[in-house]
């Protein structure tokens, strides 16, 4: 219809396929790939680990984006909308939108503390650059993260500076916000990662980095393992946060989703691999433990830059790195909140992004007082499973645990079984057998994963 052009033309599109497998590869590319990625496979042994990591990548990950980037080109409006309006296209209840709505406020939830992760690794820019890690040990750099979190004010200056990053992209729009921030990080973030790479290659150690990633043991292999693996892998894609829905908004009606989504999990998938070629190497080197936890990447590894030739240099490439890496996934996070608040506010692009981004901020601080001031305030106590959660564990167990897989689980449903086949075809431009691959996949295996996982979670 001419209205739907019209309002297709004032949203704007994506300039061209790169931009968008840009974009939507800003988002995949984040914490989950430099610093969650290599933590989880140190800790549940390597090889065998990262084989079944890349099956749940191909076969649920790659479907349910697929699927989200659909009804987002389909429905060309902010995610919750296009959800209500591929639901009523094909005869559904607009009550499916409600995977658009939790996926919506999981975004929400998930920027207002990754940004305050996201200002950690900016102050270890610093803290790398003025070298305060070099030549210390383990105490001292154990010492400075310690202060870090301990200190609300600095805790809040560093979020209050990644936040206000983020507003600035998303403020200015698709193509001079966006397009043009994620040109210059991606190129930028794949070079700092090759050369992290080839850093780790001098080491004299990479060789049983490589080892340890691609020689499957599987007795090192356990059932948490496999449903961690498939957790990561809906969190590394940035699936059931409605972000791939309103990246597809944008995306123009030539374009391939099969392919496009192909590419872009391919590149994430090639990113966690290369950080982890660029960190277990100096783990290795300065015999650290592999699988030293979340501290790998905030206390293990600016320990061992601190030992290296060039280690306060290439730390603060590192951290660069990550807080590019880190950007671009919370400009994604953003997105999907703005449009929403932007279509159904009306108060425009720049109101609409600083109104989301305050009200993220605000949020945030909940999470920072979490680590210090507030480290004993655990809201949900009287059950057993939520003792010791702060604000901020339980924000991050109920997204990642909770929201995610929900909403991932309600839009693979609802494109498996609901809409209808011809359009569906006609839209994602598969081959004949890797159409019905995929609709299969979406209707019967990714399903029954992602229950499994929730439910697993659950009792655990
Ligand atoms: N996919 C990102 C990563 O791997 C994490 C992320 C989640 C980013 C949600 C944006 C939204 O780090
Ligand atoms: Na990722």
């Amino acid at each position: 219809t001419t209205a739907g052009q019209n309002h297709t033309a004032a949203r704007g599109l994506w300039s061209s396929r790169l931009a968008f497998i840009l974009a939507a590869t800003g988002s995949a590319v984040g914490l989950g790939n430099v610093w969650k990625f290599p933590y989880i496979t140190g800790e549940n042994g390597g090889g065998a680990f990262v084989l079944v990591y890349l099956a749940c990548i191909a076969i649920i990950g790659i479907p349910i984006m697929m699927a989200e980037v659909y009804i987002g080109r389909a429905g060309r409006h902010n995610p919750i909308a296009s959800m209500r309006l591929v639901a009523e296209r094909n005869g559904c209840s607009s009550g499916w939108r409600v995977s658009a709505v939790i996926g919506v406020i999981a975004a929400f939830v998930i920027l207002s503390f990754y940004s305050v992760i996201g200002g950690w690794a900016a102050s270890y820019i610093g803290h790398s650059a003025m070298g305060d890690f070099t030549g210390q040990d383990a105490e001292v750099v154990g010492s400075i993260f310690g202060n870090l979190l301990a200190s609300p004010e600095k805790l809040l200056l560093w979020h209050s500076v990644f936040m206000l990053l983020v507003v600035i992209v998303v403020a200015q729009g698709l193509k001079s916000g966006l397009e043009r921030a994620v040109n210059i990080l991606m190129p930028a973030l794949f070079v700092l990662l090759l050369m992290a790479v080839g850093y780790a290659t001098t080491t004299g150690h990479f060789g049983e980095a490589a080892s340890f990633l691609f020689s499957p043991n599987f007795s090192a292999l356990t059932m948490d393992g496999v449903l961690i693996a498939l957790g990561h892998a809906f969190f590394t894609l940035s699936l059931g946060m409605a972000i791939m829905m309103a990246y597809g908004s944008y995306l123009g009606n030539d374009v391939s989703i099969g392919r496009t989504a192909v590419v872009v999990s391919l590149m994430d998938t090639m990113v966690a691999l290369l950080a982890g070629l660029a960190i277990f190497p100096v783990v290795f080197a300065n015999g650290l433990e592999a699988g030293a936890g979340p501290g790998l990447i905030f206390q293990t590894l600016p320990l061992a830059f601190g030992q290296m030739p060039l280690g306060a240099l290439f730390g603060t490439l590192f951290f660069v790195l990550l807080v590019f890496a880190a950007w671009t996934s919370a400009i994604s996070l953003l997105e999907p909140v703005v449009e929403w608040v932007e279509e159904k506010v009306l108060i425009g692009r720049g109101g609409s992004t600083l109104l989301v981004g305050l009200a993220c901020w605000l949020l945030g601080i909940a999470s920072i007082l979490s680590l210090n001031v507030w480290s004993d305030v655990t809201p949900l106590a009287m059950f057993e499973r939520f003792e010791g959660k702060t604000i901020f564990d339980l924000l991050d167990y109920f997204t990642a645990n909770v929201m995610l897989p929900l909403s991932g689980l309600l839009t693979a449903i609802f494109v498996g079984w609901f809409v209808a086949k011809e359009s569906l075809a006609k839209d994602v431009s598969l081959s004949p057998v890797m159409f019905s691959v995929w609709t299969n996949l979406l209707r019967y295996v990714t399903p029954f994963a992602v229950l499994v996982v929730f439910i697993y979670n659950l009792m655990s």
